[in-house]
């Protein structure tokens, strides 16, 4: 059987060998979510105490205390990086999945010794996602998870495994706003950079990054609730994604019969010319898409109007066909597209950047904030493969497609890497790769919407955490029962198209 494979990327982690083994087991034996904290709780108060206690006992200077406790078992403690993967780990143990766990600091040590390489590249060539958590360093992640993307990156046959599994991030800071997200998002560019389809927390905690942590001092992430539900709802992503991608491809080597999958390219910024839609004819016309149905829209010849923050979107309740925004005007982008948008089986949201933004139109920034209702529709555009398309003239330095992965998650989208053609003197540069990377990410969407399509139909709810009055709002409907309706009938369009 596969396995989630959880790394701890802490240069104060405290467990090994048989200590990681051990920590699986304890956590499989645990059933209840207050069971889990307080044995994450204790745990991690091993290591503080062993760090008063011992220092104080024998009177030892905190250099020599750190290199004294550094030799221990191995089997007991956690820190902070581990105890958010344990929490993680335990959630996708309860959803179903396999897990192992594997600390980082005892594959790359200090003083650049490697160890155990092999061990690692194993874990990684047997599993079926992974889940990284980490200290941040810095509002970045630690050189341990650094090193442990250049392995996967300069290990060819880890490379090529790793393509098309999840990847999903928790990052644990000493303060709030410390640099949680900056790290989950280097880790999304890094994985998805490698092939990797990364994912970040799930709709119970409204789609964002990752797992993401308050703690300082050792022991103490496990007061942060914030942090513990994150965790939670990241294990939970990753072993829902995974199943998606395991049925999927076991749907795909069964079927005989071909299907066409429906591939939206919603190009939001291009030149007057219309330079971006051509450049992107004339890649789709180099790939092979025998089994897709493409629609380019390119919304610069269309009016979109910018949101207005009217807080309670989607204004009703309904079947997704129908458009709730309270934005009605007929001429208006989403109002005539909007069926067109919900009924992708994956979508490119692509950008034309010249260095020269004189004659640019750009719709990009209010297209983005115009698909909040969509979102705050149980994530209407949610569980498809997404990816940024952006054609780039060097020198361009828009980082369009950073900006767009950051968008694109919080729509409970799974992330693929970023295609990027590089445009100088009217050429793009680096073609091949394009096209390469470009069909990876059409035979990864395939798997991922059969995947979906033969999932069992779940509401991905959205939770109105920070808005006083759609959070009234929603209580108001789910008294109503108008979310039993609306559910009922999603419920049979899903399975209409198993
Ligand atoms: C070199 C270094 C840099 C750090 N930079 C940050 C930072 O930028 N933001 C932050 O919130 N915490 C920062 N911290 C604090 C750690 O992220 C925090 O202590 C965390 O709990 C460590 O997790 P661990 O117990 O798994 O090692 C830093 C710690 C170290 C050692």
């Amino acid at each position: 059987m596969t396995y989630i494979l959880g790394l701890s990327a802490s240069l104060r982690n405290a467990r090994f060998g048989l200590g990681e083994e051990k920590l699986i087991n304890d956590l499989k034996k645990i059933k209840t979510k207050n069971s889990l904290l307080k044995f994450v709780n204790k745990q991690t108060q091993i290591l503080l105490k062993q760090f008063f206690e011992k220092g104080k006992k024998d009177n030892i200077p905190f250099n020599e205390l750190y290199y004294t406790l550094r030799k221990r078992r191995g089997d007991r403690g956690l820190s902070n990086s581990e105890a958010a993967i344990s929490f993680a780990l335990w959630s996708a143990i309860k959803k179903g999945s396999d897990v192992k766990y594997i600390s980082l600091s005892n594959i790359f040590k200090p003083n650049d010794r490697v160890e155990k390489i092999d061990y690692l590249k194993n874990l990684v060539l047997g599993c079926s996602g992974i889940l990284l958590s980490g200290p941040v360093y810095f509002g970045d992640r630690s050189s341990i998870a650094q090193k442990f993307f250049e392995f996967l990156k300069n290990d060819s046959d880890c490379l090529e495994y790793i393509k098309n599994k999840p990847f999903a991030g928790i990052s644990v800071g000493a303060k709030r706003n410390g640099g949680q997200e900056t790290t989950l998002i280097y880790q999304i560019i890094d994985s998805t950079n490698l092939g990797m389809s990364a994912i970040g927390n799930d709709f119970e905690t409204t789609a964002q990054y990752g797992g993401t942590a308050v703690a300082g001092d050792i022991g103490t992430m496990p007061e942060d609730n914030y942090g513990f539900k994150t965790s939670i709802s990241t294990g939970s992503r990753i072993s829902d994604v995974v199943n998606i991608f395991e049925k999927g491809k076991s749907k795909i080597e069964k079927k005989r019969n071909s299907k066409t999958y429906k591939l939206g390219i919603w190009l939001l910024q291009d030149d007057k010319n219309k330079k971006g839609e051509s450049y992107i004819n004339s890649i789709l016309n180099k790939l092979n898409l025998n089994d897709f149905d493409v629609e380019i829209i390119n919304v610069v010849n269309e009016k979109i109007r910018p949101c207005i923050a009217c807080d309670i979107c989607p204004t009703h309740i309904g079947p997704p066909p129908e458009y709730r925004c309270i934005i009605k005007q007929d001429d208006d982008f989403f109002k005539r597209y909007h069926e067109k948008l919900i009924n992708t089986d994956m979508y490119l949201i692509a950008a034309y950047s010249p260095s020269s933004k004189e004659k640019v139109i750009s719709y990009y920034q209010q297209f983005i904030e115009r698909t909040r209702y969509l979102r705050r529709d149980d994530y209407l555009m949610g569980n498809q493969l997404v990816a940024p398309l952006v054609i780039s003239e060097i020198g361009s330095n828009q980082n369009l497609h950073i900006r767009m992965l950051t968008s694109l998650i919080r729509h409970q989208t799974i992330l693929h890497k970023p295609l990027i053609a590089y445009e100088h003197k009217n050429k793009i540069l680096n073609e091949v790769n394009l096209l390469k990377d470009f069909q990876a990410y059409l035979n990864v969407s395939k798997i991922v919407k059969n995947g979906v399509e033969a999932k069992e139909f779940i509401p991905n709810r959205y939770h109105h955490y920070g808005y006083k009055v759609s959070e009234h709002k929603y209580q108001q409907d789910l008294k109503e029962g108008k979310f039993q309706i609306s559910d009922s009938f999603r419920k049979k369009l899903h399975e209409s198209k198993n």
